[in-house]
């Protein structure tokens, strides 16, 4: 079967002053079809930048990116993507942030509204629908950029640490949400996140990657059965593959200066 997306040989380069930095430098990865993939590794890795090739916001210097076996040329309605910072229009509403998400859907009359309203309930954000980014808080922003995803309903879900700034108990939330929400439409979904109990607790393989020059540096199987409970995050295979995938992070990272 065709992989959903797949990274082939991925490299890229930046230009900078007197040469070239290596942000990737031969990354290959096949996502399947409404699998959960979770990515983690130090920062500078690379990570942002794999994801921004499958959004078809960068483009690779070599090597292929393919989304359903075709070349990745651009953005596009079939996949969604969540920053690392939250991207929201200060100047429009809540339901209006969600509801710009939709503006190149072409949807019947009031079907816009129900899917913006549907979302914005999904992030527990109704109460402050007309309010302004401005009034919210960090965590609420994020919310609402994750409900502008969710109201496109794309078949891919591209994550940058969309809960890392915030609070434990609304994490954990949304990740229960997110994981309820991606065995109902079954979408594939890439996510990067910093988190290790994070990336374990969501993925059926966690990536992890290394830096200097940024590269997958293995592939860890999640071999839990979904759905995903409180009992499952306490058991002691959690434990277990959390500590390989922690061991994996930590042993490539360079040490800080002391
Ligand atoms: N537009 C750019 N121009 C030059 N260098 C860039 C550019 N974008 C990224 N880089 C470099 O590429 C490397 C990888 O960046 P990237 O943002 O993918 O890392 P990351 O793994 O997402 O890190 P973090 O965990 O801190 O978000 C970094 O060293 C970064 O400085
Ligand atoms: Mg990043």
């Amino acid at each position: 079967m065709t992989p959903k997306i797949s990274f082939r040989d991925v490299v890229k380069s930046f230009p900078v002053k007197g040469g070239s930095f290596t942000a990737l430098n031969g990354a290959s990865l096949d996502i399947a079809d409404e699998e959960f993939v979770t990515v983690v590794g130090p920062s500078g890795c690379g990570k942002s930048t794999l994801l921004s090739m499958a959004a078809g916001l960068v483009e690779p210097t070599a090597g292929e990116v393919l989304v359903d076996g075709e070349h990745v040329r651009g953005p596009g309605p079939d996949r969604g993507v969540i920053f690392q910072q939250y991207a929201l229009f200060p100047w429009l509403t809540v339901r209006k942030n969600v509801e710009f998400g939709l503006r190149l859907a072409d949807l019947p009359p009031g079907e816009r509204t129900r899917r913006a309203e549907h979302a914005i309930e999904l992030v527990g954000l109704t109460e402050f629908a007309d309010a302004l980014p401005k009034t919210l808080s960090g965590g609420m922003k994020q919310r609402c950029a994750i409900a502008r995803a969710y109201a496109v309903d794309p078949a891919v879900l591209l994550m940058d640490e969309p809960f890392g700034a915030l609070d434990a108990l609304t994490r954990v939330q949304l990740q229960d949400q997110l994981l309820r929400t991606w065995s109902q439409d079954r979408r594939t979904v890439l996510f990067i996140t910093h988190d290790v109990d994070e990336a374990v607790y969501l993925a059926r393989r966690v990536v992890v990657m290394a830096a200097r020059p940024g590269r997958i540096h293995t592939v860890i199987d999640v071999d839990l059965p979904y759905p995903r409970t409180e009992e499952i995050r306490l058991s002691p295979e959690f434990g277990r593959i959390r500590n390989e995938v922690w061991h994996s992070v930590y042993h490539q990272a360079a040490p800080l200066p002391t």
